[in-house]
């Protein structure tokens, strides 16, 4: 098969981790006969550097015209710590999910047996977790009219929801309910804000047609506790932008290490795979960031984007092996154990591949 792949490097480790999916999926490529074609692209704060766009329309053509994208991250500190900047390497991120119309965005969260004990949470009330969050990425309060007014001196952002925004998104999300454990948790803050209230009404409307579904609808702040204290009475949730971009972070301390969490978001055009992980500038260039969430997100592309199981199954595998023999970054290792590079642990998966 031909996989044309657009890849995304962008900022800070983005490169490094990047490099590694790629040396991983060549592996796959070649040891299952495929033909891999990548084009390189710029986004994010070299974009800004390289053109004074972080999205670039020419970046856009090739993610089109590609059947993937791979992501790595983006932003810089220059940026954060400038909040006059008015061109911003995130603003790339953003316009790049709504360009593409990647409204939905699956990230999973499980545990990984040999890494059960890296967890701060307790064995038992992480073993086994096995959920989604599909998070809404191109509405709400990331895309709503802000401002300032007042001189400068008050500022606002709105959330947004159409209803049909919600359909869309909810209606993956029930479909993927019905593949797994048909429980599906509507995550919203419905006893203040209007939006949210549109969400429940709408998500009620569907339950009609998704009649094996068990529905909950649960308040944000209740599930920022309950998620980290009961993980595994979750199947899929469904929320808005917001909600999820800070309740998946917290979710990621279920699995040990944010450098293990990998993402897909889809939509109407082409889908973009990416770990879930910033940009980590303080890890930029010393090979040592941890490579697979991006690695695990390239099998997420093989999977989904290719329908190729078999070969998603077998990076898990050997991501699987690799944790269990300990050939992992400064993060997993523990002060007691040797620290890979970020270029050796990919090195040996391809290797093992
Ligand atoms: C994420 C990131 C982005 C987001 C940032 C970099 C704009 O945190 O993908 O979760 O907030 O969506
Ligand atoms: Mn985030």
């Amino acid at each position: 098969m031909k996989l044309n792949i657009a890849l995304l490097a962008g900022d800070g480790i983005g490169p490094e981790v990047v490099d590694q999916a790629v040396k991983v999926v060549n592996a796959v490529a070649a040891k299952f006969n495929h033909e891999v074609n990548w084009t390189s692209a710029l986004t994010g704060a070299v974009a800004i550097d390289a053109v004074g766009e972080p999205y670039p329309d020419e970046t856009h053509e090739v993610c089109m015209a590609a059947d993937a994208v791979l992501f790595g991250a983006i932003g810089h500190p220059r940026f954060d710590n400038d909040p006059k900047a008015t061109v911003r390497p995130e603003q790339g991120l953003l316009k790049m999910r709504k360009k593409l119309g990647l409204y939905a965005n699956v990230r999973p969260t499980f545990t990984f047996p040999s890494l059960i004990d890296n967890s701060p949470l307790k064995r038992e009330r992480i073993e086994g977790t096995d959920l989604i969050i599909l998070r809404e990425l191109t509405g709400g309060i990331y895309f709503g009219e802000r401002g300032r007014k007042d001189d400068g001196n008050t500022a606002f952002d709105t959330c947004t929801y159409t209803r049909e925004e919600i359909q869309r998104l909810a209606k993956l999300g029930f479909e993927l309910a019905m593949t797994r454990g048909k429980k599906l948790c509507c995550v919203d803050k419905a006893n203040v804000l209007e939006s949210s209230r549109l969400w429940r009404e709408t998500v009620q409307d569907m339950e009609k047609d998704f009649p094996e579904v068990e529905v909950t609808y649960e308040f944000v702040d209740a599930v920022a506790m309950r998620l980290v204290q009961w993980p595994k009475s979750y199947d899929v949730i469904i929320t808005e932008n917001l909600f999820g971009d800070i309740l998946t972070d917290e979710a990621s301390v279920i699995s040990g290490s944010m450098g293990l969490m990998p993402s897909a978001s889809v939509g109407i055009h082409t889908s973009l795979y990416e770990p879930i992980h910033g940009s980590y500038p303080q890890a930029a260039g010393k090979d040592i960031a941890n490579p697979l969430a991006t690695v695990l997100s390239a099998a997420m592309m093989f999977e989904d984007a290719f329908g190729l199981k078999e070969e998603a199954e077998l990076i898990r595998s050997v991501v699987n092996k690799s944790l269990t023999e300990g050939i992992v970054t400064e993060d997993l290792a523990g002060k007691d154990n040797k620290a890979y590079k970020t270029s050796e642990v990919g090195d040996w998966l391809a290797k093992n591949i």
